[in-house]
């Protein structure tokens, strides 16, 4: 045995490494492959291609070129997974398709794949591809914020469920979301409640915007498939938040509000609470069929509103609409956000006329935050880290504190 001989490095790395169901489909890919790279390259199957990309001799790759026809397409899941897998080692990914749903290309390119050629591959094709791929700097790797790791669990935390509705647009029902929820989450140094914040504003939600989340591609697929949901898809569905709260963004693209039932919202709701002492919910403004359901397993049910017409009259139809249905008005706690100064004394006559008219109480009112709160979210932080000594971010924390005793006791069975 020699202590001092060295090993040497291997002479001929693997530089890429195909990947696909069966490269022999791919007869042109492995001609232009050998002429490219010799014998520098590899072939994986879809299984393989993950436990690979983990090992140290992915190292050496400079791409992978995965080759899919139309029975890959219902591989999709697996294929974004690999293709993250290579992004996180600075590797290229070039799709090589044949007879794919341009649907389906799309979503992988979206989701991370760096190219793409159609198969039967032109003449030069990947040549040109790999010579303009090394000449260009590898792409950064991305960061990620962290997915929650659940487990199932027998116990349930009975979290409390507070949901935010704006009674019209702009009422600051996402800002008051946002800010309770991280309010809660640092309300105790050393026991500080588990926070989960949902965004159910499934088209125009802007907790993502706020905080600065991606919005995932996983939460299109726990929303629409949701009783296909255990502890650990909720997880990875979840983003953890400067380590102290997780969040469900909205999903990248637009969806109908509809395309959710009452029960997928109960099944996300019920998931939530048995992992996290407090859910907060972000509303959209529009009534919609599974508004009852969070309605009715709210604990307290915040319906922002501002000092105008437009907000009186939103309120009195809600209260209508919810009143005929015989749905539990009684939950709802009105805030008044951008409510006048106390000094202000016509101002509070306003909101006492406000309020009696409607014949409601209005319990919160906020102050304006003026405009460092549109500034800390737009630098994607809540006011307790952007603008600690603002007014409303004092007021917002006062109401986290009134809701640390609610009573956890499930309000259906009230
Ligand atoms: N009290 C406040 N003081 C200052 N700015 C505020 C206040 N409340 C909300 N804003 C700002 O008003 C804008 C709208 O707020 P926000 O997005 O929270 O409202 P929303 O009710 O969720 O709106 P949408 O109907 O679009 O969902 C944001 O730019 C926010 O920063
Ligand atoms: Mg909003």
């Amino acid at each position: 045995m020699t202590s001092s001989a060295t090993i040497p490095s291997n002479p001929s790395p693997i530089l890429a490494c195909t990947v696909c169901r069966d490269v022999q489909n791919f007869e042109l890919l492995i001609v232009d492959m050998e002429g490219i790279l010799g014998e520098q390259w590899g072939d994986l199957g879809f299984d393989d291609a993950l436990q690979f990309l983990a090992q140290p001799d992915a190292e050496t790759l400079e791409f992978i070129a995965i080759a899919i026809d139309d029975y890959d397409e219902e591989n999709l899941d697996l294929l974004l997974e690999i293709i993250n897998a290579a992004k996180a080692r600075n590797i290229h990914s070039i799709l090589i398709a044949e007879d794919v749903t341009p649907a389906s290309l799309h979503k992988l390119l979206r989701n991370g794949a760096d190219e793409f050629i159609p198969y039967p591959l032109p003449e030069g094709e990947l040549k040109e591809l790999v010579a303009k791929m090394r000449s260009t700097p590898a792409p950064e790797a991305v960061t990620v914020a962290p997915t929650v790791a659940l487990q199932n669990s027998a116990q349930s935390r009975d979290g409390v469920l507070l949901a935010v509705h704006g009674l019209s647009g702009g009422t600051g029902a996402t800002t008051l979301a946002v800010n309770l929820a991280w309010e809660l989450a640092n309300s105790s140094k050393d026991n500080a409640p588990r926070v989960c914040l949902l965004d159910f504003d499934v088209q125009f939600g802007s907790v993502s915007t706020y905080l600065d989340l991606p919005r995932r591609e996983a939460v299109f697929e726990l929303i629409t498939d949701t009783e296909g949901m255990d502890s650990e898809s909720f997880g990875q569905a979840l983003q953890e938040y400067e380590g102290k709260m997780s969040v469900l963004t909205a999903p990248p693209d637009i969806i109908p509000l509809d395309l959710l039932s009452s029960e997928d919202i109960e099944r996300i709701l019920e998931t939530a609470r048995q992992h996290y002492d407090y859910v907060i919910v972000d509303m959209p403004k529009t009534l919609v069929v599974w508004t009852e359901a969070v309605l009715s397993a709210a604990h307290v049910y915040l319906a922002t509103m501002e000092i105008d017409m437009r907000s009186a009259q939103n309120a009195m139809r809600i209260k209508r609409a919810l009143q005929a249905e015989d749905l539990p008005f009684e939950k709802l706690r009105y805030v008044l956000n951008r409510a006048p100064k106390f000094t202000d004394l016509t101002g509070k006559s306003r909101v006492k006329r406000l309020a009696d008219s409607l014949s409601i109480s209005i319990d919160v009112l906020l102050p304006d935050g003026g405009r460092p709160v549109m500034n800390g979210s737009d630098h994607g932080q809540p006011l307790g880290l952007s603008a600690p000594k603002n007014p409303l971010r004092k007021e917002i924390a006062k109401l986290a504190e009134s809701l640390l005793d609610v009573d956890q006791s499930d309000p259906k069975a009230a």
